[in-house]
Formats: C-alpha cells, sequence, structure tokens
C-alpha cells in the first residue's frame, strides 16, 4: 500500500479552492483534521472561506495554475511557511459547452489551459518535492465526461480523457515510489460549473456530498474516486457499445438537450 496522508505529516494543497468542490473538500478535510492551503486566482474568496474554518486550518495561496512560475511559487510558500504538502489535489478546472458554429477558439484553448496545464504546473511543482521525500498523494480532478465523446463537449470531454490517462499512466511511475496516484470522476455537481447548464443533469448531487465522497476516496486511497455509482456505471457500461450503437443511444439520449 503506497503512502496516505495523514494530519500530522503536514499540509493538503487543493487548487481551484475559491468554489465549488474544491472548497467543499477544504472545507471537509480541515473537520477530518488537516491543515488545508487553498489557492485560486480569486484571492478574496479563499480569505473568506479561511474565515469558515478555525484560525489556522485554512492557508490561502492565491496563484493562477496557468503560471508555472506562479504555482512553483506558491508551493514553495506554502512549504516554508507551514510544511510539507502530503496531498495535493489537483481540482482547478474550467467548462463552457462548444459549438462548431461559430468556431470560438480562445473557448477552446483557454479549457486546455486550466484543465491541462493547470494540472501540469501542478504536477511539476509536486512531484519532486514528494520523490525527494519518498512520500505523497496526488489526486487529480478529471470527470466521468472523460469516458467517452458528448455532445458539446469535444473540449471539456477531451481534456477530461486526458486526466484520466494522464493519472493511469502516472499510476505507475509513481507508485514504486510510495506516491498514491488518484482520479477523481464526479458525475453532475451542484456548483457553480453547472449552474450554467439549460440541459438536464441526472443523478445531480449537492457539493456537501460529492466533498464527503472525496475525502472518503482520499482516506480509502483507491484509484479512481468515481460517483455517484449510477452515473459511472451507466457510463463506463455506454462507454462498452460499439462506435455506431454508442452513437444512436448517446444521440437519442442527449437529443433534447442539444
Ligand atoms: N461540477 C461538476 O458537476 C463537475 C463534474 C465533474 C468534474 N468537475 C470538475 O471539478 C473541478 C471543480 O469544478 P467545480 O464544479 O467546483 O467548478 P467551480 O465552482 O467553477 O470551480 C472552479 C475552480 O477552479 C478555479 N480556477 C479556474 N481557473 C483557474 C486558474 N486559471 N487558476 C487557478 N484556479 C482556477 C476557480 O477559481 P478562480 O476563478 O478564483 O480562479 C474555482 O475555484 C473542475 O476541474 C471540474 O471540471 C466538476
Amino acid at each position: 500500500m503506497t503512502y496516505r496522508a495523514r494530519p500530522e505529516d503536514g499540509i493538503v494543497w487543493i487548487t481551484g479552492a475559491s468554489s465549488g468542490i474544491g472548497r467543499a473538500v477544504a472545507l471537509e478535510m480541515v473537520r477530518r483534521g488537516f491543515r488545508v492551503a487553498v489557492s485560486a486566482r480569486r484571492s478574496e474568496e479563499l480569505v473568506a472561506l479561511a474565515g469558515e474554518a478555525p484560525e489556522g486550518r485554512i492557508l490561502p495561496a492565491p496563484c493562477d495554475v496557468t503560471n508555472a512560475d506562479a504555482v512553483l511559487q506558491t508551493v514553495e510558500h506554502i512549504e516554508r511557511e507551514h510544511g510539507p504538502v502530503t496531498l495535493a489535489f489537483l481540482n482547478a478546472g474550467t467548462y463552457k459547452p462548444v459549438s462548431i458554429e461559430p468556431f470560438v477558439l480562445k473557448d477552446w484553448q483557454t479549457m486546455f489551459d486550466v484543465n491541462i496545464d493547470g494540472v501540469l504546473t501542478g504536477l511539476n511543482a509536486v512531484l519532486p518535492r514528494f520523490l525527494a521525500r519518498g512520500k505523497g498523494q496526488l489526486a487529480i480532478n478529471a470527470s466521468v465526461a472523460g469516458y467517452g465523446p458528448l455532445p458539446r463537449a469535444a473540449v471539456y470531454g477531451a481534456t477530461k480523457a486526458a486526466l484520466i490517462h494522464m493519472a493511469g499512466s502516472l499510476q505507475f511511475d509513481c507508485t514504486p515510489k510510495n506516491i498514491t496516484v488518484q482520479v477523481v470522476c464526479p458525475g453532475f455537481v451542484e456548483t457553480p460549473l453547472t449552474a450554467k447548464n439549460d440541459h438536464p443533469m441526472p443523478f445531480i448531487i449537492p457539493v456537501d456530498d460529492a466533498a464527503r465522497r472525496i475525502c472518503h476516496g482520499f482516506a480509502e486511497g483507491g484509484f479512481e474516486i468515481a460517483f455517484p455509482r449510477r452515473m459511472k456505471w451507466l457510463l463506463k457500461a455506454i462507454n462498452l457499445l460499439p462506435w455506431p450503437a454508442y452513437f444512436w443511444l448517446v444521440g437519442k439520449g442527449t437529443a433534447g438537450s442539444r
């Protein structure tokens, strides 16, 4: 069994913690006894979040995850001031349904910048530290949307599929080094990110529920933390179908929402 973070070992670091899942996971980890460094661009939201926890349990560490130097400096600062990062939850992400008409290149590129580069900058900052210490826990927030193609999700789904693949490959490379790698694959969760959806969101769950499931998964240490189970298995099963059947079924299931 590889390393599992314990409160007495150091700090949990969460990116994208100014709202939604990252914010709720920060509070849940505090409830479980951890001190948590929280990053995002909106520092005022991070300060407000810190105010919701006992003094010194949530440590604002604002940065833009697309800026590799800023992320490196942020992690250096966290470790210098507060102690070693033991668990990194690379959660920052962005989502916008895309259309092909008009094709807005900026929308497509922004999702790759935040969802992919924003994870690479985190890996660049924490992996050398985990390797030097011979232990660490790393969790990447992907999505069940990464399991297979969905309408209007050409970029978002592609970034999340890439993260699932990346985490799986890292699992091979990191396990011998006593670094636990996990991929988080939520279905629909009530957050500002999904509030902009105007289509039905089957099996959607409250953000606090999602946070409890994620933190339970951190403690368990299994590779995939995916929920709700109905959504996970439905999509996994559909993705076993041959392409013509897949396109027919997903097309039929999403026809009303396109
Ligand atoms: N909600 C869902 O149903 C759902 C389902 C599956 C997966 N996910 C994934 O869960 C993660 C969190 O999403 P959420 O639903 O909690 O959405 P959210 O409430 O919109 O949170 C997104 C977070 O990412 C941060 N962020 C965005 N761009 C950033 C940047 N350049 N640098 C630093 N931080 C940045 C935002 O903070 P700032 O704006 O302050 O920078 C915010 O804290 C995402 O990776 C998302 O893809 C969500």
